[in-house]
């Protein structure tokens, strides 16, 4: 038997201002996008913005519906659109950011694990790294990868 251990490391900023330009304009459309949040349920609004190589950027929000499993969080209405609308452009950044009643959250938006997955295969699609910026009104949290978020990745088939 052998005792493993996974390290995950990260980066943590304390404002939007204090992040590469890249990463700035992103984390702005993720804040942007999060207006377009449709969340009449939940009250929980969520912003999604991906970067593609050529600095593209696509925007996507959460969208509820009465029959709950029917709406989508925003990462993916984001990325199923990046990759919809662009299919032949890497992906190699995604902001996420969340907000209630105008306020964004303290603490960085942390993604569902659904939402992990599916930026996972984009990554994939990519064929290259995809940073995840995590914005949160107190601190920013920026990974390099998405197997940072979801260690042990499945994409076997
Ligand atoms: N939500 C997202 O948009 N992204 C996530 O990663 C987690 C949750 C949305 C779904 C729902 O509209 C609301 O937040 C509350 O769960």
């Amino acid at each position: 038997m052998t005792n493993k251990e996974i390290k995950i490391a990260y980066r943590e900023y304390e404002t939007i201002d204090g992040l590469e330009a890249e990463d700035k304009a992103l984390a702005l459309a993720a804040i942007e996008a999060m207006k377009s949040a449709y969340a009449p349920y939940s009250g929980f609004n969520v912003g999604a913005a991906v970067m593609f190589e050529d600095g593209e950027i696509i925007k996507g929000s959460n969208q509820e519906n009465a029959a709950y499993p029917s709406g989508l969080c925003a990462e993916r209405t984001a990325l199923f659109y990046a990759s919809a609308s662009r299919p032949d452009k890497a992906m190699k950044a995604i902001a996420i950011v969340a907000g209630q009643n105008g306020d964004i959250c303290s603490n960085p938006a942390t993604p569902c694990g659904a939402c992990r997955q599916v930026m996972a295969q984009y990554q994939t699609k990519s064929g290259r790294p995809m940073r995840v910026l995590l914005v949160g009104a107190d601190k920013i949290w920026r990974f390099e990868k998405v197997d940072d978020l979801l260690p042990l990745i499945f994409d076997s088939i």
